[in-house]
């Protein structure tokens, strides 16, 4: 079930904010594509939104890493970097594929999220707020 949980808070608004609206757009794929009214443009649509919203917080950390000169950058860089791959190798709106391909598509994006959370962006959160950034 996508949703989010108050255990995902990094406590650190601006990541906070961002991670709930990445959820939800994910929340949005689960919903096009169990809906009476499913199509694959609304789909590909709501697909594309959220490929551009990763790529909006993943630079939006990015230079919070840069700007405070985060010392587990790299790591943090290559993990974005081995989504953004994972993201454009799948061409997600070359041709219309299985409910069950995009069902997995999405859960394991979110489980991927959710893992990145709990272990990665925390981390980081915790570097912000002891460098009152
Ligand atoms: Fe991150
Ligand atoms: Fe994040």
């Amino acid at each position: 079930m996508i949703k989010w949980d108050d255990s995902y808070s990094v406590s650190y608004d601006g990541i906070d904010e961002q991670h709930k609206i990445l959820i939800s757009i994910i929340q949005e794929v689960e919903t096009a594509i169990n809906d009476d009214s499913y199509s694959f443009k609304g789909l590909i649509e709501v697909l594309n939104r959220l490929e551009e919203y990763i790529k909006v917080h993943f630079s939006y950390e990015e230079a919070l890493m840069t700007k405070y000169d985060y010392p587990e950058k790299d790591q943090h860089f290559t993990e974005h970097n081995e989504l953004r791959f994972k993201i454009l190798s799948t061409n997600l709106d070359y041709i219309e594929k299985s409910k069950d391909f995009y069902t997995e598509t999405y859960t394991y994006l979110f489980n991927w999220l959710i893992n990145h959370i709990m272990k990665i962006d925390k981390k980081l959160a915790l570097f912000l707020v002891d460098k009152n950034a």
